[in-house]
């Protein structure tokens, strides 16, 4: 076989990607510092400090058919769901992470060279899935204080000359942890695409979700996830709050089995023990206002009020880059972007009160 035929069978703007650079596994990781994983403090990804609730874990231990496919309607899961986020089962499809349910959108609804509307600085996947799917990317970037530029998005949306497909829009938003406003998102809904309105951290925000809007508004779709609130990062579990039209759509572009049984019986343990849950939401909430506090009051970092389980801090006078370094090697994992708006910023999920300590007095004395 001769050596280039794999080579030309590549699609070529994959073949050109650059390579994904992998989040370094924690145990390996914790190999490279020398530290017990005990040791760390990681305060990088937005995971929940807590884990999973406790009834999560006795569920995982007791279940008894993990040899059987899983239900492809998620019935259950689904019908659970439904009275949580008070939207009727129809609307909801669960997903291996919101993460799926983005590429997803992008897959059903772009064809080569539609576009996407993204406002960085924001979560990465929306730019990285929309290219996947051979969409062109049409940035409306988020202004100086990272609120929403509409008129750019608007502008925006004018330029992709009636190719714009998809609006990607982030509430709490990633990095900084800022809303959307209503008045925001309803002058946005009068654009003539999807309105993705991704609410991965609302749980941790004191304003409501835009689910309950999802049935009478036929452009609007909200994703959500376990991954933060309920802990359930590494099992991956997110749902998506879909029109109808698009839950058709979906129904069947679907893997059957994109939801397997450990995540499915997770998440239906974590939706029968919210008291539990919505207690440590609020010790995160309430360690965020900690942290903001405290980072306040250190020299060179300007922290920006958030809305998520995270905070994220100006650096002025420093390097951001060599701040992360150093705190790296002291074994405290935080978050640096080297990318254009951000190289000056650094983020901090808010974790443990101890976590908090350790990172606070390792940022007072670098
Ligand atoms: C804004 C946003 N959306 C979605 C996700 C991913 O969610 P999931 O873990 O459910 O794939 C993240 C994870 O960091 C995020 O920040």
């Amino acid at each position: 076989m001769p050596d280039d035929l794999l080579t030309r069978l590549i699609r070529p703007d994959i073949a050109r990607m650059a390579p994904y650079t992998p989040v370094k596994p924690f145990e390996a990781l914790s190999r490279e510092m020398g530290r017990d994983p005990a040791d760390i403090i990681k305060l990088d990804a937005n995971e929940n400090p807590y884990g999973p609730s406790p009834r999560v874990i006795e569920a995982l231990q007791s279940y008894p058919w993990y040899h059987i496919y899983p239900d492809p309607q998620q019935t259950e899961l689904r019908a659970a769901l439904a009275e949580y986020a008070g939207v009727p089962a129809e609307y909801i499809l669960p997903g291996h992470g919101a993460d799926e349910l983005i590429d997803y959108l992008c897959r059903v609804l772009l064809q080569p060279g539609d576009v996407v509307i993204n406002c960085p600085p924001t979560f990465g996947m929306y730019d990285f899935d929309a290219r996947l799917s051979l969409g062109q990317v049409i940035d409306a970037p988020r202004r100086d204080d990272f609120s929403l530029d509409v008129a750019g998005i608007e502008a925006a949306v004018a330029q992709s000359q009636g190719r714009a497909r998809i609006l990607f829009l982030t509430s709490p938003n990633n990095p900084d942890g800022g809303l959307i406003s209503r008045q925001d998102l309803e002058r946005l809904l009068a654009l003539p695409l999807l309105v993705v309105v991704d609410e991965a951290y609302i749980e941790f925000a004191d304003a409501p979700s835009a689910a309950s809007l999802v049935p009478q508004t036929p452009n609007l779709a909200v994703l959500r996830t376990f991954s933060k609130w309920a802990g359930l990062a590494g099992l991956r579990l997110g749902y998506g709050v879909f029109p109808l039209a698009l839950m058709e759509a979906l129904w069947k572009f679907k893997q059957p089995y994109n939801v397997n049984v450990a995540a499915t019986v997770a998440g239906l343990a974590s939706l029968q023990d919210l008291p539990t849950l919505r207690a440590r939401i609020q010790l995160i909430k309430e360690e965020r206002e900690r942290l903001y506090r405290i980072l306040q009051e250190i020299p060179h970092l300007h922290p920006l009020p958030s809305q998520a389980n995270f905070v994220l801090s100006r650096v002025e006078g420093r390097s951001a880059r060599k701040l992360h370094r150093r705190l790296f090697e002291e074994g405290a994992l935080i978050r640096y972007y080297d990318k254009p708006g951000l190289r000056d910023f650094i983020r901090i999920s808010a974790g443990r009160p101890e976590q908090t300590e350790r990172l606070t007095t390792l940022l007072r004395r670098l």
